[in-house]
């Protein structure tokens, strides 16, 4: 295809793409030359001439006279968000002084230019504006599961996509690896495929990690990562082993999903959490994964539980918090705890009235949340 017309289509794809969500190609080198233009000029009038010609060549590429929208294959390219590219260029625009406006030129022509990522993420810090995708508060109230592609969400007790999404943006990068010492139906391990990362998940119910091996194969592998179920016990799975087929030695970030004591009842094996005879039998043996992983995990990187309380005989047993010690004893550092909404089980969905009831006459609130605890190592 040529040229202008890959440029054609690019661009008309462009409109018919819902605003927020459009992306713009640029020709890096000329891009860069463009606003270097713009930089030299000496009164605002003709910058902001300049920066108009940029606008009215986004909104018709036929009004491109310097070829900044050219992607030809000599060339590097940037892709950015094209609605935060036009309020970038309209700050300019808006701008009283030439140094006020030099200053926000500048700024975008080295976010063009550069990458600023962390150790921990592949976030263009120059170009932060763009990632509304990425939750920052710590409230999260969820819509609906992100049910696409091999997420089904058959598993009862299983977390929504977007849990292990959110966590894999801001605490890993592509190519990096992920353990999740109770992966259940595979959710972490689809989402690892989906964003390129690497996953390791261990699962001690054979049925279900079956079940999740099926579902892992069907995503689509287009960063060609690795991705395994392990079929053990969390608390004793020989982690340097595994890794070492894998030749490395660490995972950079860790997840953990374990059962919410007995709330569900995942096998009848004694190993199994949510088979622990009491709350301090449970502890001990979700210390005992801890334990375990810990050592893999690079210093520096996040460990992210996710967990609920549970509610026995009139009492509210704080297990997160419970959790939380448990993880703080052994030395990491907490850095954030996340409230998450949380749709009633099915069981509950049905009785809804019943349990109103039950709240009023007992003195309790229904649960509606669970805990997303954030720990660096
Ligand atoms: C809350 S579920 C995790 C669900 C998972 N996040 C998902 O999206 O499907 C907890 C899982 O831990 C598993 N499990 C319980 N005890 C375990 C242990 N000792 N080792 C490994 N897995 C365990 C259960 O079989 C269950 O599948």
């Amino acid at each position: 295809m040529k040229v202008k017309e890959t440029k054609q289509l690019l661009l008309e794809n462009l409109e018919a793409a819902p605003r927020a969500y459009g992306s713009i190609i640029l020709n890096k080198e000329i891009t860069t030359r463009l606003l270097e233009e713009c930089l030299n000029e000496k009164n605002t009038e003709a910058l902001k001439r300049k920066i108009y010609g940029i606008k009215s060549a986004i909104h018709s590429y036929k009004n491109d006279k310097k070829g900044f929208l050219n992607i030809d294959s000599n060339g590097d390219t940037v892709s950015l968000r094209r609605d935060v590219f036009i309020s970038e260029l309209d700050q300019i625009l808006k701008t009283k002084t030439i140094e006020r406006a030099k200053y926000y030129l500048t700024r975008l022509k080295t976010g063009i230019g550069n990458i600023k990522t962390s150790k921990i993420n592949d976030i263009n810090l120059h170009r932060w504006k763009e990632y509304d995708e990425i939750i920052t508060d710590s409230l999260w109230v969820m819509g609906k599961r992100d049910t696409s592609g091999a997420h089904i969400g058959w598993y009862w007790g299983n977390f929504i996509p977007q849990i292990p999404h959110q966590m894999m943006l801001r605490y890993s990068k592509k190519g990096d690896w992920v353990l999740d010492a109770f992966v259940g139906s595979g959710t972490t391990l689809i989402e690892c495929k989906r964003l390129g990362r690497n996953g390791i998940g261990i699962e001690l119910n054979p049925e279900v990690a079956q079940e999740a091996k099926k579902l892992i194969e069907k995503e689509n592998n287009k960063d060609k990562v690795t991705t395994e179920v392990i079929t053990e016990d969390s608390r004793t799975t020989d982690i340097k082993k595994i890794l070492d087929t894998h030749g490395k030695e660490k995972v950079q970030l860790l997840i953990m999903h374990p059962p919410y004591h007995d709330i569900i009842r995942f096998s009848k094996d004694g190993r199994d959490l949510s088979n622990a005879g009491n709350t301090e039998k449970f502890l001990t043996m979700f210390g005992d994964v801890v334990d375990n992983a810990t050592p893999y995990l690079e210093k520096g990187r996040y460990f992210a539980l996710v967990i609920g309380d549970k509610y026995y005989k009139g009492e509210w047993i704080p297990l997160g918090f419970y959790c939380m010690n448990e993880v703080l004893k052994r030395g990491y550092l907490l850095k954030s705890i996340i409230v998450k909404n949380f749709e009633e089980t099915r069981g509950k969905r049905n009785q809804k009235a019943l349990w109103r009831y039950r709240a009023l006459v007992g003195g309790f609130y229904i649960f509606k949340h669970e805990y997303i605890m954030l720990f660096k190592r």
